[in-house]
């Protein structure tokens, strides 16, 4: 913790905390340090990344042994050189560490068991506090970043201003889409979220029926580009909570869409469908699904705002890089969304230590190091 005195008659205090976050629920090993001052400004001082998603390509998807036996190998030194690049000019960099959060749900068991695992041992030889963070919560939490070190500065955009509350989150990932409305930090409540798949699992499973490669979602993305969005109509899923979603009818109408283009039944394996499709079927499709996924959570997102009048509108999660997710939302919503950098809205550390930034400094409870387990299944 740095304490800084009085320098003259602007500066009063500037405590200043850091934090190591660990996160490795899915196919990213990841590790970053982030420091809060005393007004809650957050400021990036590390992000290391390495993913083992060049691995699960060929299988289509994350295998998670894979996933687990790259964890295990990468942990150590991402984690190391998140420590060091923080901290460039110390010999003990481990001295600036006020406290370690970690990713211990939802995500794969025996991903997150390898952050956990190394999270708590560091929290015990290192003698810091421990705080368990929600993966998902943490995907928001990237949104309160304001800058870099000057190292990181150029090479990362962050939002011009910190999100004010009221706050209406919004998490487009793989594994989730959930609508949450914040009232201050860690005061939210759940409106709504997906039934079955999450949106960005819909945009990889598309992937897979028009045989775009592995990850999905931005190879939709740019093959939709080329196609016409109004080509195919798509249904859009009535659901009895007016702010929970669904997906798994919208992939199905686009698995039995694919087979009609060919002139096939719904027999017809979608392992056969890509090598019969044409390129313009292929864009045209992509497209006319990605209007209707977006369309999904716009229309909810744009009700919620209606209803409760948030003062800021941030988004989380991988689709959150989208740029028809984000012109849909520019659009229709009557504020601003600002987001954040494209490489903190994939998987990373830095929301992690940005939320357990956020605990530290407001004083929630810690994890024990000796007990903190994973939870696979962890909602908001
Ligand atoms: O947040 P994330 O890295 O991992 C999870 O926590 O799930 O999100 C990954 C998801 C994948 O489903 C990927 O296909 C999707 O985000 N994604 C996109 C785009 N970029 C990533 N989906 C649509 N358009 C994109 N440009
Ligand atoms: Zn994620």
């Amino acid at each position: 913790m740095l304490i800084c005195q009085v320098l003259s008659p602007v500066v009063v205090s500037c405590v200043v905390m850091r934090v190591l976050g660990i996160e490795s629920s899915c196919d990213e090993t990841a590790a970053a340090v982030v420091e809060i001052d005393d007004r809650g400004v957050c400021t990036l001082l590390s992000n290391v990344v390495i993913s083992s998603l060049d691995l699960h390509a060929k299988y289509g998807g994350v295998v998670p042994e894979i996933a687990a036996r790259s964890h295990i190998e990468a942990i150590e030194p991402v984690v190391d050189q998140a420590v060091s690049q923080a901290f460039p000019d110390d010999d003990d960099p481990w001295d600036k560490i006020d406290a370690i959060a970690v990713t211990y749900g939802a995500g794969l068991g025996g991903s997150l068991l390898i952050g956990v695992l190394t999270a708590r041992t560091l929290a015990i030889v290192k003698k810091k506090p421990l705080y368990g963070i929600n993966h998902v919560e943490g995907h928001l939490y990237a949104n309160f970043l304001s800058g870099g070190s000057p190292s990181l500065a150029d090479e990362y955009k962050f939002p011009s201003k910190t999100p004010e509350f009221p706050v209406l989150g919004l998490i487009v990932s793989g594994g989730h889409s959930q609508l949450v409305l914040f009232e201050d930090h860690f005061k939210y409540r759940l409106l709504g979220q997906t039934n079955d798949d999450a949106i960005g699992e819909a945009f990889d499973k598309v992937a897979k029926i028009i045989g775009l490669p592995y990850p999905g979602g931005p190879n939709v993305s740019k093959k939709a580009a080329e196609g016409n969005a109004q080509a195919f109509q798509l249904p859009k899923a009535k659901m009895a909570q007016k702010y929970d979603f669904s997906f798994s009818g919208l992939k199905t109408a686009v698995l039995r869409l694919a087979q009609e283009q060919i002139g096939e039944d719904f027999t017809f394996p979608s392992t056969g469908l890509a090598e019969r499709l044409s390129e313009q079927q292929k864009a045209d499709i992509a497209a006319s699904f990605q209007r209707v996924a977006v369309e999904t959570v716009v229309d909810k997102t744009v009700l919620a705002f209606e209803e409760f009048q948030p003062k800021t509108v941030i988004i989380g999660g991988g689709v959150a890089s989208s740029p028809a997710l984000r012109q849909a939302l520019a659009e229709r919503l009557p504020v601003a969304v600002e987001y954040a950098d494209p490489k903190l809205c994939t998987d990373n550390g830095a929301m992690i230590a940005t939320l357990g930034c956020f605990k530290l400094w407001l004083g929630q409870p810690e994890a024990d190091p000796y007990t903190l387990d994973i939870k696979p299944n962890l909602s908001m």
